[in-house]
């Protein structure tokens, strides 16, 4: 029985659409968008279960070399990200990645390279419930890095810089809708967007970006470039394994990192703590 309309919870902590209660997954949590994915990116991993599956949030936890995590489906855009941050919070989870895919605004960034969000611009809507607009929307440092890291330690090509988050797929990302609608907002808005830097179109991480931020979680995004909108080319199949190998890894390398600033009693990650980490390996190796 859940509680209430204003909880709409279990006495065991039940959370109503993503089907998880406490105790279901552990810090950790991959969201992919598409709950197709989630399976794949388990499939890397030393032993995995199908924990939840409800309105097409699909969940799977077990463990990556010996480190416990999950991955968690949020369905496309802001609105359901959102949703399902707020309830792997109430279940427990305090550091997310998201694992999408995205449309390259740059020429430079080829089909299949990697693009890993420092911030993002919030052209969705959800954020803006929760946030005024001048409020950022950015990745958390040790999260970003562990993302750098996983990259380079896996060789891939990569990019790192601002994503643009949108709720819409075809006329917020300058895609004529149907019979060709685009207002003039929205027309060549990836154009405007690429003079601005900004490197990919995708359309989940300000939201999670902003949510982790205000609850003091932390967040990551890292895309695989299925689109480039200045060649306007498309394989949606593209990147997809070097983008499910550097989730994973990131979040093997966070893990590493957290023991040992846990270990040391630090609130935060410094460069003076990885260089111990680092000073550990060569001496284990
Ligand atoms: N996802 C998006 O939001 N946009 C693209 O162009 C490709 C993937």
């Amino acid at each position: 029985m859940f509680k209430s309309a204003r909880e709409p919870t279990t006495e065991e902590g039940l959370q109503y659409h993503v089907h998880l209660k406490p105790g279901d997954v552990p810090r950790y949590v991959l969201l992919p968008g598409d709950p197709g994915r989630v399976p794949l990116i388990a499939s890397v991993w030393d032993r995995s279960r199908l924990v939840a599956e409800h309105r097409g949030f699909v969940t799977y936890a077990g463990t990556y070399k010996g480190v416990e995590l999950a991955a968690t489906s949020t369905g496309i855009g802001g609105p359901s990200t959102a949703i399902v941050v707020e309830e792997l919070l109430r279940v427990g989870a305090d550091t997310f990645i998201r694992v999408g895919t995205t449309g390259a605004l740059q020429e430079y960034v080829k089909l299949g390279d990697l693009v890993i969000s420092s911030a993002a611009v919030r052209l969705d809507g959800t954020s803006r419930v929760y946030a005024d607009p001048e409020y950022p929307a950015a990745a958390s440092y040790d999260v970003l890095l562990a993302l750098i890291e996983a990259a380079e330690s896996l060789g891939v090509r990569y990019h790192v810089g601002v994503t643009a988050s949108s709720d819409s797929f075809y006329v917020g990302q300058g895609r004529p809708g149907f019979r060709g609608y685009l207002p003039d907002k929205w027309r060549g808005i990836e154009r405007r967007l690429a003079e601005l830097n900004v490197l990919n179109f995708e359309m989940e991480a300000a939201t999670l970006f902003v949510l982790a931020s205000i609850y003091g979680a932390r967040a990551g995004a890292v895309c695989a470039a299925i689109a480039n909108r200045v060649t306007d080319e498309f394989d949606p199949r593209a990147g997809i394994t070097d983008l499910v190998r550097v989730a994973n890894e990131a979040v093997r390398i966070l893990y590493e990192w957290d023991a040992v600033r846990e270990l040391r009693g630090k609130r935060y990650l410094s460069v003076r703590l990885i260089s111990e980490i680092l000073r550990r390996e060569q001496y284990k190796g």
